[in-house]
């Protein structure tokens, strides 16, 4: 209910714009954001490459609107490849179609993507392409399918949302092409004609995928911290053979470190997403909304 009523009202530019001022003020933004800087998330990288874990970097943006916006987002992900082959990070990227210009000029988002993945090709890094709302999932995998048949599996990899109904049939595809894929169990705000409005049945649904992406051939990385949903991805991957090399556990930058080192001291491979950037709004109300004790917490030391 805290979830849906946050997610409507993060649409709105004053609710935005309050969440922003009280997640600065108390301090909870720099829970969930490395830092506004490459340069300033590169200590975080670097303690948790020093605990055996992986780092996927994630440059704060989307729905951009203009061209030149969606280049400079582009050579700013140059340069974020460039700064982890310097810095010698243990990290990959991440990164949204909308921040490259999906929306508006596709073709443009292709060629900026392309320039990317070259540059992953050249420092031998791989880029994840996050999955957002509903009204681009269709466009993101068109783009991806086309980009990972020109550059392979080992450069580009793709997100599926569990809450999606759509998502069973893509994963299936996926899995077929040896996709490396990130289950998630999705993030937004969407209509019951496309989502499970239960989290039951998204529940159900991502241990289902889960399976489906660790029996398959390409590599799977199963981003939750709920920890029923990882407890059944081990006992799956235990009962059926599945060796850890195919397969880590990721989780986001400020939400439950215990597991993730847990996990990591277990054997797992884990990989912590780690935004940085000063376009961090619409990114922490997610993390706002899906946990309403966030909002309290927050409120709470405001005001302190
Ligand atoms: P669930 O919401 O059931 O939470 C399980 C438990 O985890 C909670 O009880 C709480 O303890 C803890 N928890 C979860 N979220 C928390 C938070 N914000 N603050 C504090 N505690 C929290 N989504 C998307 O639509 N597209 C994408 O590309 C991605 N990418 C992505 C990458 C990675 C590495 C992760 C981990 C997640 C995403 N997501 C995403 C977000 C995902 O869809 C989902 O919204 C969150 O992971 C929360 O769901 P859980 O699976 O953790 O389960």
């Amino acid at each position: 209910m805290l979830r849906t009523m946050m997610l409507k009202m993060a649409r709105n530019e004053s609710f935005t714009d309050l969440v922003s001022f009280a997640g600065r003020k108390s301090g909870m933004v720099d829970r969930f954001v490395a830092g506004k800087t490459l340069e300033e998330a590169v200590p975080v990288v670097r303690e948790f490459s020093s605990h055996g874990i992986r780092s996927t970097l994630d440059l704060l943006g989307e729905g951009v609107t203009r061209a030149d916006e969606a280049r400079e987002m582009a050579g700013r992900y140059l340069q974020a490849l460039q700064g982890i082959d310097d810095f010698e990070l243990d990290s990959t990227i991440s990164l949204k179609l909308t921040q490259l210009g999906l929306e508006f000029d596709p073709d443009l988002c292709r060629e900026n993507l392309r320039n990317i993945l070259q540059a992953a090709v050249e420092y031998e890094n791989f880029v994840r392409i996050d999955m957002e709302s509903s009204s681009v999932t269709q466009l993101t995998l068109d783009v991806y399918r086309e980009l990972a048949a020109e550059f392979g599996n080992q450069y580009v990899g793709i997100v599926i949302q569990a809450y999606l109904y759509r998502s069973e049939k893509d994963v299936e595809e996926l899995c077929r092409l040896g996709s490396n894929i990130r289950l998630c169990k999705g993030a937004y705000m969407e209509p019951e004609s496309v989502a499970f409005p239960r989290k039951s049945d998204v529940d159900r649904n991502f241990t289902r995928l889960a399976e489906m992406m660790l029996a398959s051939k390409g590599f799977a990385a199963i981003a939750t911290h709920d920890e029923k949903m990882i407890r059944h991805a081990r006992a799956f991957a235990a009962q059926q053979g599945i060796p850890e090399s195919s397969f880590e556990f990721q989780m986001l930058y400020g939400v439950r470190r215990d597991l993730q080192y847990s996990l990591r001291e277990d054997g797992f491979n884990v990989r912590v997403y780690v935004p940085f950037g000063t376009q961090w709004a619409p990114y922490y109300v997610r993390r706002l909304a899906e946990r309403p004790a966030n909002m309290v917490f927050m409120m709470k030391n405001l005001f302190r």
